[in-house]
């Protein structure tokens, strides 16, 4: 059923000598999915599939960077993940320091700008600091852009949204006639970030889980059957491959 949406077996091709390095997608966004399954399926606990996941993370981003992409947005978790174990919830809220502690050195020497896309409040202490130290001191690169969307919900941002822009109109700043898209995307957390070109989605599950509601409607989709950590440079790739191969009409002819 997945073949559908590509043109060749997955993984099979590789290298990015036949990507057109004049079509590279903008801003690329992935749901990272299937740790879990990764796990299972080798009879290990479920974090041993996030901890595999991470070294994908940094395989990705390197990537991304060679190719010239300039925002890599990463779905690490979402507002319903805390609904897990509080063991796995407790694990994944250490990821973002163990990752940033083995690659904050070479994200900076790389000119990678963190950022957090997500609500802070909810997070524990340990994480915020983490995030905060990376955010700090990659806040001057102008690299590619490394966004984690972390404890991130787009309904939640979208309620966010509407709240700061009510507040707005009540004080006088805005009249209600002013709002038009742009009042919109700028009150959201993905603020000056231009929308994703491309969603991937690992694990072949075909939905958003309340993924980026309001980025995601012109971006075009590629989905893999591949557990997050199974993927690779040559999947990545290939979401490119066929990507290119698109033609983004946004309503026109
Ligand atoms: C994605 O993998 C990682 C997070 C959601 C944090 P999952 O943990 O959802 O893996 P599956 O979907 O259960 O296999
Ligand atoms: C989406 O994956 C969230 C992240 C990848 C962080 P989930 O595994 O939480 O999504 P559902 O529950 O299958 O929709
Ligand atoms: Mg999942």
């Amino acid at each position: 059923m997945l073949k559908k949406w590509t043109n060749r077996k997955e993984g099979e091709t590789n290298g990015s000598l036949d990507l057109d390095p004049r079509n590279i997608p903008n801003h690329v966004a992935i749901i990272m999915d299937g740790n879990g399954r990764w796990a299972k399926k080798r009879g290990l606990p479920r974090i041993a599939g996030h901890r595999e996941g991470m070294n994908v993370i940094k395989k990705i981003v390197k990537k991304s960077n060679q190719l010239g992409i300039r925002t890599l947005t990463l779905y690490a978790f979402s507002t319903e993940n805390w609904k897990r174990p509080k063991p796995e919830v407790d694990f994944l809220m250490r990821l973002p320091e163990r990752f940033l502690k083995s690659e904050l050195p070479k994200l900076t020497e790389e000119n990678v700008q963190v950022r957090i896309t997500g609500s802070k409040e909810a997070l524990p202490t340990h994480t915020i600091n983490a995030v905060e130290k990376a955010i700090e001191d990659t806040k001057n690169n102008d690299g590619l852009i490394l966004n984690f969307a972390l404890n991130y919900g787009s309904r939640h941002e979208m309620i966010e949204a509407m709240k700061q822009v009510y507040k707005e109109i009540d004080r006088g700043r805005l009249a209600v006639d002013e709002i038009d898209e742009k009042t919109v995307s700028s009150h959201l957390m993905t603020g000056d970030l231009s929308d994703p070109d491309l969603l991937i989605r690992t694990s072949g599950e075909i939905r958003l889980s309340n993924f980026m509601l309001w980025q995601l409607a012109y971006s075009e989709f590629w989905f893999t059957e591949t557990l997050w950590p199974d993927f690779t440079e040559n999947h990545f790739n290939e979401a490119i491959q066929v990507y290119q191969k698109r033609i983004r009409r946004y309503g026109g002819v």
